[in-house]
């Protein structure tokens, strides 16, 4: 606690070097400078002299300044008085890809992930995104057949490709049957997950089709066309994360596609 007390306050003292009592948080709006006042520990380190050399040998020990300023090498110059790096112009791109059967001839940044092509360009916001790392599978699309994060995708890639999105499996009217099997087995709470949930089962229930090993599929030895039991559905559905926790359901939802044949 001692610690994260005085990282606290390194960091803190950092601030107040850069903006002294100006700080603003993510909205904009003005944030309290953090005071030594709150920062017991620190207080009770000593001498100012002492203090001092407690900030240096932090700032020090977590790279914060460079090697050369920590040991008191000349010439090194300060972080403070580098000057920012001058912004770079965006490359544009013109791609072509097909999305939903749809023909789409676009420009794009290439930095752009799929996902904000589809959710801030195209307005196609079935598609969610949860961590923005590849971590929770919220933002699960097909590519040209297959799964993928489109948040680690970039945008370039799908050159070409077909990709299939929630917006593209069904429609209220008319559902496919991997969403009416997740409505029939209550296969998500809050529904944040579940757009990433069902585009994921679409593929796996092709995978199966194909005949496609899983790890659970070595393990068992069942390494020729595996029957999709209930720990390959959890594992082949692993990717992605229910925050909810309506794994049970969801697993249930598959398992009767599965033995219906991908009907629901
Ligand atoms: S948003 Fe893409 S994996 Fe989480
Ligand atoms: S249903 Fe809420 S996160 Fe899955």
């Amino acid at each position: 606690m001692a610690g994260i007390r005085r990282s606290l306050g390194a960091i803190c003292f950092l601030s107040s070097i850069r903006k002294p009592f100006e700080s603003h948080d993510t909205r904009g709006l003005p944030v309290t400078p953090c005071s030594e006042d709150e920062l017991p520990e620190l207080n009770d380190a000593g001498s100012p002299e002492q203090r001092e050399l407690t900030r240096r040998e932090f700032l020090a020990a977590s790279g914060v300044l460079s090697a050369g300023t920590a040991v008191g090498l000349p010439g090194v110059t300060h972080a403070e008085e580098t000057p920012a790096a001058p912004g770079r112009a965006p490359t544009m791109m013109p791609i072509t890809l097909s999305i939903n059967k749809q023909k789409r001839q676009l420009t794009v940044d290439t930095r752009t992930s799929l996902l904000d092509l589809l959710r801030e360009n195209l307005d196609l916001t079935g598609s969610k995104k949860g961590c923005d790392h590849g971590q929770c599978g919220a933002c699960t699309v097909l590519m040209d057949g297959k799964r993928i994060n489109s948040c680690l995708t970039l945008a370039v890639v799908a050159q070409g490709a077909e990709i299939t999105t929630i917006e593209g499996l069904g429609d209220e009217a008319n559902l496919s049957a991997v969403q009416r099997s997740f409505l029939e087995h209550d296969g998500f709470q809050c529904g944040y997950c579940t757009p990433g949930q069902i585009c994921s089962a679409t593929a796996l229930l092709d995978e199966a089709q194909r005949g496609e090993l899983s790890v659970v599929s070595f393990e068992t030895g069942n390494t020729s066309k595996p029957a999709i039991t209930d720990k390959e559905i959890k594992e082949r559905m692993s990717g992605n994360i229910c925050r909810c926790g309506a794994y049970p359901n969801i697993v249930a939802a598959v398992r009767a596609l599965v033995q219906n044949g991908g009907a629901a």
